[in-house]
């Protein structure tokens, strides 16, 4: 029942007992083929990666927004009977799995970067674009035109096509503001988009995202400015739980990133990085001398690195989209930190510039294929990992009683298909709160 050894989340510590409080607000999700899940609140490591519960034609209560009952008809009906009042969802025979968790986007932006991708299709690479001032700074420039209201729209946009495909939890950065006010209207614009959306944002303050064109001849004091100005007044305003940094040769250096990251903790947001994307160059050994809560990317990370997350148990979040958009034909060494035990999640890393999509499902199909992940490890990274990865393991990421009901109904018969039938959108239904928030045109 669970492997990681971790208590069986609250409030039903007898483990799939009827919780107690009112009926209402029920629903019921019958006819499954199975449900797929990892468990525990913590995250998965080494062979735990690999430990998903399978459990054949069972069903699925939800009350008050909860998982409150995991188990076969029979049973159902002698503890529950017929349920009258709860709403139903019929799973058609096909597979439940929590909803996946997204733990790194880049939600808030405006413009389009077509013209970049052309490029790239005609051999330009992602750093020449950059360094020609392309890149991420094209996107700062649209972003800074926009207004809140029009990037609320382009966020709103973007959740509805993450729902579609099964996301129910993602974190968004900002990071295409680079100023105080542009880096605010970020962040309120996240905050705004997801009132009344199903998908629930996580927001990560990332002004260290590039030094903007107005900086470059000081970039000492653009580091100054992000700790000493925009830091507190994210944080001020409530505005961010995370604060993240790009750590890479050219962008932001080790020292700079510490003292950004150092910088958030004092104003109560916990390290997150952007490391060893394209380079070794000790993103990975910063997140963990600093216990960050997860080192992102990690394509170039070297063993010193691997092993300092390792013993730190910082979760790396691997986002494989990138490698495939940036037609990198390198991945970041999944087995290996694995192997090291390391806990590995999956993130789509939604941005304009170096992975253009919302899907979850695809990340799947490229952790399958290309980081050679397990279909059971590549479910605990997109679910149970990366909420952790969000500070939100004991709340989202498994089918487990007490947990909130997060969950996505996928038109297939078993967990396999999720990569053995690829490209389509597997996703039936996806229920979110204990409501079915999202279901598939027949
Ligand atoms: O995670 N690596 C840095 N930031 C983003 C790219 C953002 C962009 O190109 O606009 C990333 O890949
Ligand atoms: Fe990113």
């Amino acid at each position: 029942m669970n492997p990681a050894g971790s208590a069986p989340p609250a409030p039903d510590a007898a483990g799939e007992g009827p919780l107690a409080g009112p009926a209402g607000d029920q629903l019921l999700i019958h006819n499954l083929s199975e449900i797929a899940t990892p468990e525990g609140s913590r995250p998965l490591r080494g062979a735990e990666q690999r430990r998903v519960r399978r459990l054949a034609r069972a069903e699925v209560l939800c009350r008050g927004g909860r998982i409150a009952w995991i188990g076969e008809t029979a049973e159902r009906l002698r503890l529950w009977g017929e349920l009258p009042g709860a709403a139903r969802l019929d799973g058609r025979g096909g597979t439940l799995v929590p909803g996946f968790v997204d733990p790194h986007t880049h939600l808030p932006w405006a413009g389009s970067r077509e013209e970049e991708f052309a490029a790239r299709l005609a051999g330009k690479t992602y750093q020449e674009i950059a360094a020609e001032g392309g890149g991420i700074l094209s996107t700062v420039a649209a972003t800074r035109r926009a207004s809140e209201d029009e990037l609320v729209a382009g966020i709103r946009g973007r959740l509805d096509r993450m729902l579609a495909w099964g996301t129910t939890t993602a974190e968004a950065k900002s990071g295409y503001g680079l100023s105080t006010d542009g880096e605010l209207k970020q962040l309120r614009a996240i905050r705004r988009a997801a009132e009344g959306h199903a998908v629930e944002l996580v927001p990560t303050l990332l002004a260290a995202h590039e030094v903007p064109a107005e900086w470059r001849h000081d970039r000492a004091r653009y580091v100054d400015l992000v700790c000493e100005e925009i830091v507190p007044a994210a944080a001020g305003e409530g505005l961010a739980r995370f604060c993240d940094v790009f750590c890479e040769e050219g962008v932001f250096g080790v020292d700079e990133s510490r003292r950004v990251l150092a910088a958030g903790a004092r104003h109560g947001l916990r390290p997150r990085l952007h490391a060893d994307e394209f380079a070794d160059s000790g993103g990975a050994e910063l997140a963990a001398e600093l216990g960050a809560l997860s080192a992102d990317h990690l394509i170039a990370v070297g063993e010193r690195g691997i092993e300092a997350l390792a013993r730190s148990g910082v979760t790396a979040v691997l986002l494989p989209g990138t490698s495939f958009f940036l037609m990198k034909h390198r991945y970041a060494p999944a087995r290996r930190l694995i192997e090291a035990g390391v806990p590995v999640a999956l993130a789509t890393d939604c941005n304009p510039g170096s992975s253009h999509t919302e899907s979850m499902p695809m990340i799947l199909v490229l952790a399958v294929f290309e980081l050679g992940l397990g279909i059971e490890e590549s479910l605990s990274a997109a679910t149970l990992n990366a909420a952790c990865a969000l500070g939100l393991g004991s709340e989202a990421g498994s089918i487990e009683v007490g947990k909130r009901a997060d969950l996505v109904l996928l038109a297939c018969p078993n967990l396999l298909h999720l990569a053995y039938h690829y490209g389509i959108n597997p996703v039936a239904a996806v229920v979110k709160g204990g409501r079915v928030a999202h279901r598939a045109q027949p």
